[in-house]
This record gives C-alpha cells, structure tokens and sequence, in this order.
C-alpha cells in the first residue's frame, strides 16, 4: 500500500529587505525525519522545505522555499498533483511557519537612518489551515498545557492528528535531537510517547497514516504505538 506525503519542514523567512528577515531557530530535523521515514517504508515523498541546512534523505524528492507564502504555493501545487493519483495523500506539517511578514519588502538594503524603528506586519497564511482535500496532520508546539491547545487546533484546522510538545520540556524544542510529544486524535484522545528521537517520532507518525490508511486507528492501537 503505497502512500502519497507532502511534509514541510524548517522556518520560513519574511524578508525586511534583501539582507534583513524574521524567522525562527527551526532545524528542519523533525520534517526530514518525518520524510525519510516516509521514504523507507515505500511511499512518495515530497519535502517542501524552508532554509535549513539538511542533506535530502534518500528517495525523498525536495523542494525549496523561502517565504511562507512560497511554501503555500509550493504545496498547493503539489497536493493538486498528488490528487490526481490513486494513493492516499498525506499533508504533515512539520513547518515552523512565521505568522507575521512585513508588509513591504524593500527592493534594496535600507539604510538605518531612513529606518522609522516601526516594522508594519501582516498575517501570514495559515497553511495547515488552509489546505484540503488529504489527510493532514499538525504539530503543536506550546510551553503551558500542550494537549489543551491541541485538542483546539485539532478542531480548528480539521486535523487527522496532532503531534503535540511542551518546548520547555528538558529534550524537547528547536534544535534538540529528540522529543517528547504526545499524540492527539479528533476524538480528543490524547497519547504521551516516551522521549524519542525525531527519528523515532518521525518513524511513529507514518506507522499512523499507514494505520489511518487501513481503517485501523483505535484506541488499541495507539495504546501500542508507544
Ligand atoms: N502552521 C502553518 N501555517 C502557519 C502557522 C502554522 O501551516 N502560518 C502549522 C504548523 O506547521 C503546525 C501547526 O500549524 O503544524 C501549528 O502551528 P503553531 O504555530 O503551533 O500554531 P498556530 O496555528 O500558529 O497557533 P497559535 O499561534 O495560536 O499557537
């Protein structure tokens, strides 16, 4: 059973002017996982990725992006393609996607003493969101009560599943190669895995879509997924 994903991984950067952006400390380490997990077990991956500096995985194909309106657009594109086939689509949204971008970039590099000290922001696109038509799956990254706000981003964005983390948490967070997450369904289940690598986790979350695939996921299941 051959299985379609499309995963975004990494930050997006908004750009100020062509030196100057807004951006987040994202490694791209658990998208990639995700993605090349997806790889080993035999399913057509595309990596829709931010800067990040990451070698592709084997079998993965990858594209890169920038911003986050690139990233949409990158993944609409893809997501229409992947409609087309026979396979199940999955979109996992690893991405840490910036909400806000200036509301003007500037052609060329500003120079301080024309600068105000005022940034006006607009809102980004909320991708995860936005997107349907495929089995989605979000991340939830939270420093209070993680599984709270999952549960509500599980209801708001129509989610399959929400791997949900408390980035404070000691192993947990950008940059750390492992984490602690806990894996909330729209029943409003919620599952707490041990620490793992992003390997492990990345390895957990395709056995989900296969087993969401297959008509499988109860709370058997996922009591074993642990
Ligand atoms: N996400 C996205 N596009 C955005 C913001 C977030 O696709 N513009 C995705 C992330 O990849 C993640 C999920 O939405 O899978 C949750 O992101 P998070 O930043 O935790 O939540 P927000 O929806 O931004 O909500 P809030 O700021 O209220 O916590």
């Amino acid at each position: 059973m051959e299985l379609r994903f499309i995963v975004t991984a990494g930050p997006t950067r908004e750009h100020i002017d062509p030196v100057r952006f807004i951006s987040n400390p994202s490694t791209g380490r658990m998208g990639f996982a995700v993605a090349a997990a997806a790889a080993r077990r035999g399913h057509a991956v595309t990596l829709v990725a931010g800067p990040v500096s990451l070698s592709t995985p084997r079998g993965v194909r990858r594209i890169d992006v920038v911003s986050a309106r690139d990233m949409l657009a990158a993944v609409e594109e893809e997501l229409s393609a992947a409609r087309s086939g026979r396979a199940d689509v999955f979109f996992v949204s690893t991405a840490a996607v910036a909400d806000w971008r200036p509301r003007r970039m500037a052609a060329s590099k500003l120079k301080k003493a024309s600068m105000s000290g005022i940034l006006e922001l607009v809102r980004n696109p909320d991708i995860l969101k936005t997107v349907g038509g495929c089995r989605k799956i979000g991340f939830a990254a939270e420093t209070g009560d993680a599984v709270a706000e999952a549960r509500r981003k599980c209801r708001e964005k129509g989610l399959d599943l929400v791997v949900a983390n408390d980035v404070t948490a000691q192993g947990a967070g950008f940059g750390a190669r492992t984490n602690r997450v806990v894996f909330v369904t729209p029943d409003g289940a919620a599952r707490p895995l041990p620490l793992l690598s992003k390997a492990a986790i990345g390895a957990r979350i395709v056995k989900f879509c296969e087993a969401l695939s297959r008509g499988d996921v109860d709370s058997q299941w996922l009591g074993g997924i642990g």
